[in-house]
Formats: C-alpha cells, structure tokens, sequence
C-alpha cells in the first residue's frame, strides 16, 4: 500500500507537470494527415482534437466499426473514433475468440472501414502474433497497418513489459498508438479467461505501472477493458493522455464498445459492461423472414415496382421475337417460360443474336 502511495505520488507530480517527456500530443506523427478528408461535412479529427477534447474535459466517443457500412453509420453519428477492434474475429466473422485473426484479415476490414470513415480518428487493432516476437515485426507490422490498412493509429494489447515495442512504433515509425490493458482478449486464456482485472490491490497497482509505461513509452490514448472504476479513475487522474474505457466505469476520459454488442447483432452473450442501444439482430431476422415470405407469396418483385421495362415497341419485337423461336407467349407465366429454356437449349442457341430494335 505504501508502495502505491509513493507511486501515486510521484506520478501525481508528473501527471500534473508539464508536457510529459514522450507522452504528449504534440510529437510529429507520420499518419494521415487532417487535409486528406477534404469533402467532410465536420472537420477532420486529429490528434490534436483528441487531445483538445481531452483538455476541456469533454468525454471521448470511440466506436469499433468491421466493414463500410458500419463505419457510414459510425461516421454519420459523429464519433471521435472508430476502432477497427479484433473483437471483428468474433462478432463479424464467428470465430470462438480474437486469437485465430490475422493481419491480413485486419488490414481487409481496416480499409473497408476506411472507405467508410472520413473525419472520425480511425485507429485498428494489430492482432494476436502480429507483436509478440519481436520490436522489428512490431513496427513492420503497424506500419503496414498504415499503409495498407489506411489506420491513423494502431493498438496493442500489452503493457508494460512490450514498452520498447510501444515506444519503437512511435517513436522510430511515427505511427500513434493506443495501449491497451486490464482485460486482454488476445490473451485471454492467460488469463484464466475473460476476466475482470485488477480487483486485487497488486493487480491494481500493476495497472497503474502498465498506464504509467504505455504514457512514457508515447502512447497517446490508454484503454482500460474490464477493470474496477476505482482502478480507472485512479489511472485517468494519474495519467496525461486520455484513457477510453470499456467496462471500466463512468471516470475514464472516454467511452467505447463494441458495436455489434449494443446494437443487438452479436447472439452469444453481452457483457455485463454493454448497454442495449438498439436491437437490430431481431429486426433484421424478422426482415429475412418477410422477405422470404413474400418470395414465397409471389408478393416480391411487383412488376412495375421493382422492374426494369423495355421501350414499348422493344418489347413488342421481343413479344414477337420469342413467340417465334420459342413458342412463349410471355406476361403470364414467369416460373414456366424458365423452365421452357431449359429443356430448348438448341432454340436457345440460335436466339442468341435477336434483331435489334
Ligand atoms: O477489439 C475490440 O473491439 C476492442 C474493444 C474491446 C475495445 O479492443
């Protein structure tokens, strides 16, 4: 206890002090810059938003977004940033947990994101593997995630003991990155699954070291998943950098969750953290059934609705034209006329070429 009061007190001092050595906003970053977004209706969000939100104690939005149409429906809401998390390995492509992900699977869906995001911060989760070697792997890595996978920003699940990863990705790539702690899903088995972390004073303390390391190391944002708020108030008041939390309580500077948990569209289990936005997976299903229902019915396509017609005297030369080759005489019965062309397929040859209208 003594330890994390001295602890606390020191980074106290440092949290509070002037612009921290390496975790200040104000570093030169080598993403995309602001002026690429040049059609969008609310300005670009940068780093320097983030941290003007931050400043003026405004709570962050961050969102997790998997293809382009979630990421239209995450910039069209106006959030901070989107996060193109590996909780899409399970929420988006079924897997049992984050681990089976890869980088190129992460890259795909981060340039689809992008496609779809023009002023929201976009920032993509680096998968399991794809940082664990060595500092080398690590920075090719999030530099591909740059380039190819059109991220601003990378995150990293790990703390303090990858510090030297962190720091060579911003500080030798220029690449802003997002630490990542408490509840690791990449590395979830070692921790005895998906558990709240950091209920224990050591495991809390350890917390705090973790978030202390990622600020040194240059991180500009810290996430806390699944962790006391007392732990994440502590570590946000200690901290300089934004902290964005997801199960981690009302204190931290900003907000995430996974879209597909709160907007209902996600069936094997919701968080306990995640609150219920929308329902859509019901409403979606009910909307397949209809369909198919109306399929069914001959209800759907209505000819005139959801058809495309030909010129009036086309179609008269086409009535005419497969009356003459095929016997059909077409508007009356669709499913039949099909059926027709497949038991005359000599017939169908040598109407390949009709006359032209
Ligand atoms: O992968 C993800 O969606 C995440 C969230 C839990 C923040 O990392």
């Amino acid at each position: 206890m003594q330890q994390f009061n001295r602890a606390a007190a020191a980074l106290g001092r440092r949290a509070h002090g002037a612009a921290h050595r390496r975790g200040g906003f104000w570093r030169a970053y080598s993403a995309r810059p602001a002026a690429v977004r040049d059609d969008a209706e609310r300005p670009k969000v940068t780093i320097r938003t983030i941290q003007k939100l931050y400043a003026e104690g405004r709570p962050l939005a961050m969102m997790t977004a998997y293809d382009y149409p979630t990421a239209v429906a995450c910039e069209r809401a106006g959030v901070d940033m989107v996060l193109v998390g590996d909780s899409l390995a399970m929420v988006a492509l079924g897997h049992e947990d984050t681990s089976q992900i890869t980088m190129d699977e992460m890259v795909h869906h981060s340039r689809a994101v992008a496609r779809g995001t023009r002023s929201a911060f976009l920032v993509t989760d680096l998968p399991f593997g794809a940082y664990h070697t060595d500092e080398a792997s690590a920075v090719n890595n999030a530099i591909r995630m740059v380039k190819e996978g059109r991220a601003e920003a990378v995150k990293l699940e790990a703390g303090r003991r990858a510090a030297a990863k962190f720091d060579a990705i911003v500080n030798g790539a220029g690449i802003p990155v997002v630490g990542h702690i408490g509840l690791t899903p990449q590395t979830a088995v070692a921790l005895g699954g998906f558990r709240v972390q950091g209920k224990s004073i050591g495991g809390a303390q350890s917390l705090v070291d973790d978030a202390l390391a990622l600020q040194d190391a240059g991180c500009f944002v810290v996430l806390l998943e699944a962790v006391p708020s007392l732990v994440a108030e502590a570590i946000t008041r200690l901290l300089s950098v934004p902290t964005i939390g997801i199960g981690a309580g009302p204190a931290t500077s900003g907000q995430v969750l996974v879209l597909s948990d709160m907007v209902g569209l996600f069936d094997r289990f919701t968080p306990k953290f995640c609150r219920g936005f929308a329902d859509l997976g019901p409403r979606m299903a009910s909307a397949v059934a209809e369909y198919k229902q109306a399929v069914r019915a001959r209800e759907f396509p209505v000819e005139g609705t959801h058809t495309y017609a030909m010129s009036a005297a086309t179609e008269d030369k086409w009535r005419a034209h497969v009356q003459k080759h095929y016997g059909l005489e077409l508007g009356s019965a669709p499913a039949a006329a099909a059926q027709t062309l497949l038991i005359r397929p000599v017939q169908a040859e040598a109407a390949a070429a009709p006359e032209s209208s």
